[in-house]
């Protein structure tokens, strides 16, 4: 996944970065092994307690700012503006997206790329059904998050990765039961007790084999700084 998003975003080691909704900064911290950023890479959440995982390093630079924050520039930061910048699996956490990520294309420099990681409108998680039905509600199409991109002036690709994950039924169940989408917060012990029994029956194998699939949304601003841009010659005309 971290070379994926280094690739995608052709991130060079000059570039100014940011990585919006970080979380514990696991991609972050790849991405910066990857590409050894001459500048911190700005590692972005609003959350202090994921903050606080962060990898004690030079490379990472955390900030606890929302990306409604940066948008509305209540936040600025302070290496910008961005040459590539990626939100991975937090978009879906940002109420008015359409204002939101037109605020953060407004952050990128000329030629500098916005990227969005996300589930797609439909998973084959072997999830029960109430969970299943719970995300379909609630996730974002990602064409939609394109169309957002788009309409904020970036050229825009809209790409999905796909991979099979072999998990062991007994830990992956264990999953589950710690939560470990945040959809699952929305259900209380005995609800989740009650999922992992429907899970069980509808999986009675030792190994779950299921895709795992992203979108990626690709957004580049293609204008040109304001030095080189023609100059209006008419004198004026409104
Ligand atoms: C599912 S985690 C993803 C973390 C990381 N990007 C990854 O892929 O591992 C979602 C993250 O989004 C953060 N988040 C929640 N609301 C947000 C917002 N409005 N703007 C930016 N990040 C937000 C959460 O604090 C959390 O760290």
């Amino acid at each position: 996944m971290a070379s994926r998003i280094a690739e995608v975003l052709e991130i060079r080691p000059s570039d100014r970065t940011a990585d919006i909704g970080c979380g514990t900064g696991l991609f972050a911290r790849e991405v910066a092994d990857l590409v050894h950023p001459q500048l911190p890479l700005q590692c972005v959440d609003p959350s202090a307690a994921m903050l606080k995982q962060l990898d004690a390093s030079a490379s990472l630079l955390p900030v606890q700012a929302s990306a409604e924050d940066l948008a509305e520039q209540r936040v600025r930061l302070p290496h910008g503006p961005l040459d590539a910048v990626w939100m991975k699996e937090a978009v879906h956490h940002v109420a008015d997206r359409a204002a939101t990520l037109a605020g953060l294309a407004e952050l990128l420099a000329p030629g500098g790329r916005l990227l969005i990681v996300m589930l797609p409108a439909t998973i084959e998680y072997p999830l029960f059904s109430e969970a299943l039905k719970r995300y379909e509600a609630l996730q974002p199409d990602p064409a939609g998050i394109a169309e957002h991109l788009t309409a904020a002036g970036l050229r825009t690709s809209l790409t999905y990765v796909e991979h099979q994950l072999t998990l062991n039924t007994e830990r992956y169940l264990a999953m589950v039961r710690a939560r470990y989408m945040s959809l699952l917060s929305m259900f209380n012990d005995e609800e989740i007790e009650a999922g992992i029994e429907e899970i069980r029956a509808h999986h009675p194998e030792p190994e779950l084999r299921f895709p795992d699939r992203f979108a990626f949304i690709l957004g580049r601003r293609d204008d040109v700084p304001p030095s080189s841009a023609p100059s209006d010659a008419s004198g004026g005309a409104g």
